[in-house]
């Protein structure tokens, strides 16, 4: 990972934003350096009603290098116990970092495991990318009888001790134990629900690689519709008693989404799908949470279900390595939620692209990728993202655009990627020497 240490420690001491080595300088304080979490086993009991939460985390890691103390991330919970295979470990908690002593050195390569047991009423972080609002706030939220979290970019360390930075790619087991009438739902497939004395428990396996921010914890008197894709793949929608009818159905939609799009780009990457709602009005977007999408009240709507599922493909599988390259979830995102009310009506794409990149144009939208974290959800990665893709199609024609996107998503899947990475992937595939210099004016030049 570190080609030159000396390099990477010079220039993290001329950024001095922060620790040296964070791994995203957009975020400094996000995550943790000398080891590699490989899967977390979260057990959660949560009491909705009052906001407890008691976990037992344990996360199989592997070092990087000797460890004589490590680091996670975990805010606002306390820990009671740690032990680092099987042997209790000394730890301390400071600020959004909980630092453990394991009883002996870990070596250089190796492989063990930490068990962190903890407790609290989780409460939401300041949103990194709106500092200067109050209002927003990120992780996981209690509102009325239930909970959830939408984390991103880095909210998930209000719920469990985690290396809590992007390129930490780890797969995941939750094990949700709520009170009768509730609903546990997170990531990943639903393994098994069990009663366990007035208590429901609920297992969700994320067995395909994950990046924090994606991870999701909701507990709610949820009803459960589900279906089947054409291709085998299962999808649970979790709503309430608010939720509208059509809502359910738009939910729904996503089986006929899911189909289209793989005859698009290919394989759906992960082993399920769904949607959950939330109906806290303070939620006013929708997120990709891998496998199990978010939706605030009212988001129903074709576009916005084809967006949050586009993801899984553009954003989730193939993840963004570097948050100032997150065009490459969210300009794609743009680019399929167009596609699909339009699939049968290729004049009627054209027309809403043309307004996108018109508006791009006349309002001067600046380069996809981006310098501050302010400007994550701006129309920059959306619009300027999408038009950049838009543009690309108009160069190489549909036919050879869509080899572009079904290779990106087959070749990267799972991985993280930057921008180079996809101009590369264009130009290859392409075989336009020329596509180079087109993408790179959308991505990093002035208007
Ligand atoms: N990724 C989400 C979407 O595509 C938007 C998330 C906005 N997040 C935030 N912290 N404001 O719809
Ligand atoms: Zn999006």
């Amino acid at each position: 990972m570190t080609p030159n240490l000396k390099v990477v420690l010079a220039l993290a001491g001329c950024l001095a934003a922060g620790p040296a080595l964070a791994a995203d300088p957009f975020f400094p304080s996000f995550g943790n350096k000398g080891y590699d979490v490989l899967n977390y086993d979260l057990d959660l009991d949560v009491a909705p009603a009052a906001n407890n939460l008691d976990g037992r985390a344990e996360l199989t890691i592997r070092a990087h290098q000797r460890l004589g103390s490590f680091r996670l991330d975990l805010a606002g919970l306390k820990v009671s116990a740690v032990s680092v295979d099987g042997k209790r470990a000394g730890f301390s908690q400071k600020g959004e970092k909980l630092t453990i002593v394991p009883p002996k050195p870990i070596a250089k390569d190796a492989k063990f495991t930490v068990l962190i047991v903890y407790a609290g009423k989780p409460t939401p972080i300041q949103d990194p990318t709106a500092p200067d609002d109050p209002s927003l706030t990120l992780g996981w939220f209690h509102y009325k009888r239930g909970t959830y979290v939408v984390s991103e970019p880095g909210g998930t360390l209000t719920f469990f001790p985690a290396n809590d930075e992007l390129t930490d790619k780890a797969t995941y087991k939750f094990t949700v134990t709520v009170p009768k009438g509730y609903a546990g739902v997170a990531n990943g497939l639903l393994t098994k629900t069990e009663t366990v004395g007035n208590k429901l428990r609920f297992t969700w396996q994320m067995r395909e690689p994950m990046t924090t921010w994606l991870a999701t914890v909701h507990v709610n008197k949820f009803k459960v519709s589900t279906a089947r894709t054409a291709s085998g793949t299962p999808l649970r929608v979790y709503t309430t008693d608010k939720t509208p009818k059509a809502d359910i159905a738009g939910y729904l939609d996503a089986k006929k989404m899911l189909t289209y799009f793989e005859g698009l780009v290919g394989k759906y990457p992960f082993e399920s799908y769904g949607s959950v709602v939330v109906d806290d009005p303070i939620l006013y977007y929708a997120l990709e949470t891998q496998t199990m999408s978010t939706f605030p009240l009212g988001a129903a709507d074709a576009a916005v279900v084809a967006h949050e599922l586009a993801h899984q493909w553009f954003g989730n599988s193939v993840s963004v390595s570097r948050w100032k390259d997150l065009w490459l979830a969210e300009g794609f995102a743009t680019y399929f939620e167009v596609l699909w009310p339009n699939r049968h009506d290729p004049a009627g794409f054209d027309a809403d692209m043309t307004e996108i990149y018109d508006y791009v144009v006349q309002e001067k939208i600046g380069p996809a990728v981006v310098e501050t974290p302010e400007q994550l959800f701006s129309d920059r990665t959306y619009l300027r993202g999408g038009s950049a893709l838009y543009a690309l199609q108009l160069k190489v024609g549909e036919k050879t655009f869509m080899k572009i996107m079904r290779t990106w998503a087959t070749k990267f899947r799972y991985h993280k990627v930057s921008s180079t990475d996809f101009v590369d992937t264009a130009v290859e595939v392409s075989g336009d020497k020329s596509v180079r210099k087109l993408l790179n004016a959308w991505l990093y030049e002035a208007a």
